[in-house]
């Protein structure tokens, strides 16, 4: 088993979830990628090497996919400290348009997938004594301003996932928190003409939050962090 700390990130090859799993390995720790393309991942990651930088292959929308990851992260590295809970779909199913297909994709990604990961991890967090989970929600998990119902209750119900980890892992050292920004410059959101691509919140500045609160004590707990990249009544 190594004795450095081992996190699991899904969706890390791009977004948020490539910046938070380059964050956590300057930090020390080792890494397991879940990726729909393990091949994918980008050249510096890769570079680290099979020792600090594992990549299994995981679809979110395979039931088992979790399951399997898991099992596979325990087998290489003996041990699990972080599970980032990040990869995530956009789907627009407003209340009168959008299929029921999309809305469906919106929960098994978005909601079931997290859940099943964090079900396959929860023994080993749990094990360890001081196990960290981050759980990326959204502003829209904690407040309804666009038209976007189906997205909104998926983030909504991440937030309540992440609330039912801290619930169950407490008392196991276990540390949950909902990641909630508001738009950040990824792929996502590439598409809105609207945005000005500078101005929304950087993958690299949401993982130094996300990764500073990872790395706190058990006595320094933080539940939700909601960042802004505009002025809005909610923060
Ligand atoms: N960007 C924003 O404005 C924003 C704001 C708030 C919250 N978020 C949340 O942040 C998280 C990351 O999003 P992002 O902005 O980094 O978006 P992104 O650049 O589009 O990345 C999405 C990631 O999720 C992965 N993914 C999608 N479907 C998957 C599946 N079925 N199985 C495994 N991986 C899958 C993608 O992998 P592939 O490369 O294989 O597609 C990719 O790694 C999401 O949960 C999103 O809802 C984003």
């Amino acid at each position: 088993m190594t004795t450095d700390k081992v996190a699991m990130i899904s969706g890390a090859n791009r977004g948020i979830g490539l910046a938070i799993a380059r964050e956590l390995a300057r930090r020390g720790y080792r890494l397991s990628l879940g990726v729909r393309r393990p091949g994918n991942v980008p050249a510096d990651l890769a570079a680290l090497g099979d020792a600090r930088c594992f990549r299994h292959r995981y679809d979110a929308a395979e039931p088992k996919a979790g399951d399997d990851w898991v099992a596979a992260t325990l087998a290489r590295f003996g041990r699990l400290d972080v599970l980032v809970n990040n990869a995530g779909i956009s789907r627009n199913v407003e209340l009168e348009t959008g299929s029921d297909a999309d809305l469906d994709e919106l929960l098994d990604i978005n909601v079931k997938a997290p859940f099943r990961l964090l079900r396959a991890a929860f023994p080993a967090l749990k094990a360890g004594g001081s196990g960290r989970v981050v759980n990326v929600a959204s502003m829209s998990g904690k407040r309804v301003l666009g038209l976007n119902a189906g997205y909104q209750m998926a983030k909504h119900a991440v937030v309540a996932l992440n609330h039912a980890v801290r619930r169950a892992g407490w008392d196991h050292g276990i540390r949950s928190m909902a990641l909630c920004p508001g738009f950040v410059n990824t792929d996502m959101v590439s598409g809105r003409n609207e945005l000005d691509m500078r101005k929304v919140t950087q993958p690299a500045d949401l993982a130094t939050l996300a990764c500073t609160v990872i790395d706190l004590p058990n006595t320094a707990a933080v539940a939700e962090l909601l960042v802004n990249w505009r002025h809005e009544p909610l923060f």
